[in-house]
């Protein structure tokens, strides 16, 4: 399959490129397009036939369900019931936005798309292209990250390319997205509001507009013997090829330390990377080094670390060390990011 590349920026989107994109979604196929968070791989949620596709061309488990995307609330009419309060009052606060939520599925909806659930996931992302998209295909997309299934979620169109080239109908290039980790999902089907997976939107936020929110106690430990609600959580998500391995401790032990492991993967044969700071970049020796920014800025981090990650595995590095970071407010989908994709391997000192 040829796969058409445009781009189109929140300035400058071309109408007929947008028209031609929501063709292909109603005809069943399958569009990667940007959005705030990362790229999402997008085909029509009504569509069970565009759904097994999404998940063929992922290469993704079919029990893993898929996040619809709409551009605006009456759309949740055709595909939810039962809307609960606290869907408005999220909707009100963070929509559009990096902010999901689990409610109960309308018959309109297709198990494929929610990989068998009774419930669906909802977004409506803050991008223009992607809400200028969804309206030109009908309403209602169903996307995953539009990454092959186990790799670090696309922050920008080339690593869409890398991953989907040959085998989706169009990408839509609009540059490098502005968050670079996933939508926070928050189920409010169970009790209590509940967040599954952490991003932007955090606890304390949530809690401000809704009260008490809970948090699944897997995010960031995976020793707790519970099992993640949300289905996708329980993959070795968003991982590089190499074998990474996160150090926390003061800068001067951290730094030490790394140096210490990356000499000892070296004498044993591997390439070695590590994930560091513009405070420690200086001090690191490795074959590749990377910074994600500045250790105070979690937001520049967010949207340097799949790309660093993916650019480990470009430069086949096979033993990473990374920095660990607070997991304080937006630091904790930052921390839970690395951690998946260390496989929770984490030393402290
Ligand atoms: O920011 C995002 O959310 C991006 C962009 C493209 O919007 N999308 C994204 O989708 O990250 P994906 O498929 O990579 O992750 C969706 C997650 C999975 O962990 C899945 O298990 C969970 O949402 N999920 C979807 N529907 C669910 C449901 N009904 N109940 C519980 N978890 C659900
Ligand atoms: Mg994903």
């Amino acid at each position: 399959m040829k796969t058409i590349l445009v781009k189109a920026t929140s300035k400058d989107i071309n109408e007929d490129d947008m028209l031609l994109a929501g063709k292909i979604i109603k005809e069943g196929g399958l569009v990667a397009f940007p959005t705030e968070t990362v790229y999402g791989l997008g085909g029509d949620a009504l569509n069970s036939q565009s759904s097994k596709k999404i998940y063929a061309a992922k290469g993704r488990p079919s029990d893993n369900p898929l996040i619809v995307h709409i551009s605006k609330w009456e759309s949740m009419d055709l595909i939810s019931r039962d809307i609960p309060k606290e869907a408005k009052i999220l909707a009100d606060a963070f929509w559009p936005g990096p902010l999901t939520m689990i409610v109960k599925k309308s018959d309109a909806v297709p198990t494929e798309t929610t990989g068998g659930l009774d419930t669906v996931a909802i977004r409506m992302p803050d991008h223009p292209v992607a809400l200028k998209f969804i309206e030109s295909a009908g309403g209602y997309i169903a996307a995953p990250s539009a990454n092959t299934s186990g790799k670090p979620s696309p922050t920008l169109a080339s690593h869409v390319v890398d991953d989907m080239d040959g085998i989706i109908d169009m990408i839509i290039d609009g540059g490098e997205v502005g968050i670079g980790v996933e939508s926070t999902i928050v189920d409010l089907t169970e009790g209590r509001p509940t967040i599954l997976r952490p991003g932007y939107i955090t606890e304390e936020m949530l809690e401000r507009v809704l009260g008490p929110v809970d948090t699944d106690k897997t995010i960031l430990d995976n020793n707790s013997g519970a099992k993640p609600k949300a289905p996708g959580m329980k993959y070795r998500h968003y991982a590089p090829k190499g074998d990474m391995m996160i150090i926390e401790g003061s800068q001067e032990e951290v730094v030490k330390a790394i140096n210490d492991n990356v000499k000892a993967s070296k004498e044993k044969g591997a390439k070695t990377g590590v994930l560091c700071t513009d405070e420690t970049f200086d001090l690191i020796e490795a074959d590749v080094k990377k910074s994600v920014g500045k250790r105070e800025d979690e937001h520049e981090i967010a949207r340097r670390l799949y790309r660093i990650l993916r650019e480990f595995d470009d430069e086949n590095v096979t033993a990473i060390y990374s920095e660990s970071f607070s997991s304080e407010g937006f630091g904790q989908a930052v921390m839970n990011r690395l951690m998946k994709a260390a496989g929770f391997n984490i030393r402290k000192l």
